[in-house]
C-alpha cells in the first residue's frame, strides 16, 4: 500500500470511529440481509461481536504502516476463522458489505480512492489471514 492510501484509511476511520458502533451495526445488517446463512454462526446478542470487530479495525488501522508487525495477529485471526469453513465468496461479501456500510457512514467523504484504499487493506487482511501460522 502506499502512504497516500494509506493516509486515506486513517484519515477515513477518524470520521468513522466516534461512530463505530452504528457503522459495524449497519456492516452486521447488509450482510445477513445479503446472506442470511452466515447469521447462524454467530450468537444471537452482537453487542460482543461487535465491540470485538471495532476493536479489531482500529488495531489494524492503527498499525497499516508497520503491517509486518501485526502479521501474527492477522494469521491468529485467520487461525481463529478456520473452524467456520469460509470459502472466498464469504470473504467477498463481507467485504463489500464492509466497505457499503462505511461509504453510507461518511457519503460526504467517501470517494473512489478511499474505497480501493480500503478494498486493498481488506484484501491484504484476508490474505495475511489465509497464511498458516506454522509458515
Ligand atoms: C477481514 C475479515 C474479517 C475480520 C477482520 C474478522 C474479525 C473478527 C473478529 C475480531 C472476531 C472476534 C475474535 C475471534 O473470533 O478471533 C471474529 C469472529 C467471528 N467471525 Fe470474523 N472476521 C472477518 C471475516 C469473517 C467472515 C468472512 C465471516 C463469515 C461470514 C466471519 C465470521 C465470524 C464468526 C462466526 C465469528 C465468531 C462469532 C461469535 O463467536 O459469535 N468473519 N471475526
Amino acid at each position: 500500500m502506499t502512504n497516500r492510501q494509506i493516509h486515506l484509511i486513517q484519515e477515513s476511520w477518524e470520521r468513522m470511529k466516534p461512530v463505530s458502533r452504528s457503522l459495524i451495526a449497519r456492516f452486521y445488517q447488509d450482510l445477513f440481509d445479503e446472506a442470511p446463512e452466515y447469521r447462524e454462526m454467530f450468537k444471537e446478542d452482537l453487542a460482543v461481536q461487535s465491540a470485538k470487530m471495532a476493536a479489531m479495525l482500529q488495531f489494524i488501522v492503527g498499525k497499516l504502516s508497520r503491517f509486518e508487525d501485526i502479521l501474527y495477529d492477522i494469521r491468529a485471526l485467520g487461525e481463529s476463522h478456520q473452524g467456520y469453513r469460509l470459502d472466498q465468496a464469504a470473504y467477498d461479501i463481507t467485504g463489500r458489505c464492509l466497505l457499503q456500510s462505511m461509504a453510507e457512514t461518511i457519503p460526504e467523504y467517501w470517494d473512489s480512492e478511499t474505497e480501493q484504499a480500503w478494498l486493498l487493506a481488506y484484501n491484504e487482511i484476508v490474505a495475511a489471514m489465509h497464511v498458516p501460522m506454522k509458515s
